[in-house]
């Protein structure tokens, strides 16, 4: 009796250990929410299959408790009655899960065609471009590209187009909605409308298909924010950089930033010019305060990757340097017209962004001169190589020295680029 019951006492612990993820909201990736339209169907369609599941196990388990005790052998037992066939029998254990198959495949079938139809024409449009590995985005509507950071504006329906330059991989945001591949000489579309109640909240989004050395490092973030703090935003990342060229000055000489402005800063440890060396009202970005502490990337680079503490960059000099050195053979700095390159992340405002390397890091100034420096230590097959002079670079086997820059170099163009809101 107590060895049969062992199964038994088993699911019940097991349902106790998995109850707390009905209360989804705890958990900062969960696809189970209402937080689009799209979300809302597979979390109701979800729910659907749950149920009927619970009710099949629960009659199925009950029925083999019933049978267990009800016709266990006993000494005295006579021979089992023979039985050749039930007509009755064999019609019922093939209409009733027919019967239950119908209840799961038509909310499927509905629901697959609900998200695979068509956008609405006057959806928000969002070009996704998987790279190895990192993430394109255009906004055909406002002129605009960015990498790895994705502002979304609530109420509106975005629609992605998604394309992929090299290798498979998937889009997806948990939170939202997805996912959907990137395939070559395909397109695919996906999308969705961000409610309301998602206005200021940093969502991680992730490449869902093993594309090659850095799958796992395919990260992205998605900023979902009012329409207002959207266009904003948008207006102000179609512009060039906004970028001074004044010498670094005393912090404590700085006007006092307007109060839009205050909210607006990246976070970034760069240096202080950066902020100074602004005139124009900086565009919306997203607060730092608002952004969940599990979208944060907390990644640290190897120890490897050595740069003297306390060296600080010119971003004057930074923008000389990195005008004339290989970066501008991939990037793309709208404002500097060196800076033209197409097959890198476009780093216009690249001082904007919370993150670098794919949203694998923060985009601090440590973490900034060290991807420069070694960027393939830092994201294993990175087809940025090492930069830094002197650096074990995986991707030609050997160490860099024609071309590579110093620290002090390095510090620079990271000061440059940090500074380029
Ligand atoms: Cu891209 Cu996995």
């Amino acid at each position: 009796m107590l060895r049969a019951l062992a199964p038994l006492a088993l699911l019940v612990v097991l349902f106790a250990l998995l109850a707390p993820a009905a209360s989804a909201l705890q958990y900062p990736n969960t696809t189970f929410n209402y937080t689009t339209e799209f979300n809302e169907a597979i979390t109701h369609l979800w729910d659907r299959l749950l149920f009927w599941a619970t009710v099949v196990f629960v009659i199925v388990q009950v029925g083999i408790l019933y049978i267990i005790f009800k016709f266990k052998a006993r000494p005295d037992s006579p021979e089992p009655k023979h039985v050749h066939g039930n007509t009755t029998l064999e019609i019922l254990w093939t209409a009733i899960p027919a019967v239950i198959l119908a209840f799961i495949a038509v909310p499927t079938v509905k629901t697959i065609f609900m998200t695979q139809a068509k956008a609405p024409a006057n959806a928000l449009q969002v070009e996704v471009i998987g790279h190895q590995w990192w993430w394109e985005f255009r906004y055909p509507e406002y002129g605009i590209t960015t990498a790895n950071e994705l502002y979304l504006p609530v109420g509106r329906t975005v629609n992605f187009k998604l394309n992929t330059v090299d290798v498979l991989h998937s889009f997806w945001i948990p939170r939202l909605g997805g996912k959907r591949d990137l395939i070559s000489n395909r397109t695919n579309y996906l999308w969705m409308t961000p409610r309301d109640s998602m206005a200021l909240k940093a969502l991680n989004g992730s490449c869902t298909e093993y594309c090659g050395a850095s799958h796992a490092n395919m990260k992205f973030r998605v900023f979902t924010v009012t329409p207002a703090q959207f266009a904003s935003w948008a207006a102000h990342q179609k512009g060039n950089a906004v970028f001074g060229v004044a010498p670094t000055p005393a912090p404590a000489t700085l006007p006092a930033a307007p109060a839009a402005e205050s909210t607006s800063k990246a976070g970034q440890v760069g240096p202080a010019l950066a902020d100074a060396a602004a005139p124009a009202p900086v565009g919306f970005v997203f607060p730092r305060e608002q952004i969940d502490p599990s979208t944060l990337p907390t990644a640290t680079p190897p120890a490897s990757i050595s740069f003297p503490a306390g060296l600080t960059g010119d971003p004057t000099r930074g923008q000389q340097i990195y005008s004339r050195s290989s970066c501008i053979g991939c990037h793309k700095i709208s404002g500097n017209p060196m800076s033209a390159g197409i097959i890198g992340p476009n780093l216009t405002h690249y001082g904007s962004r919370y993150t670098l390397a794919s949203a694998q890091y923060a985009n601090t100034t440590e973490n900034l001169v060290r991807w420069i420096k070694n960027a393939p230590a830092m994201k294993p097959g990175s087809l940025m190589p090492a930069i830094g002079t002197g650096e074990y670079n995986p991707a030609i086997k050997a160490k860099v020295t024609m071309g590579g820059l110093n620290d002090q170099q390095i510090a620079d163009v990271a000061a440059y680029l940090q500074a380029l809101k």
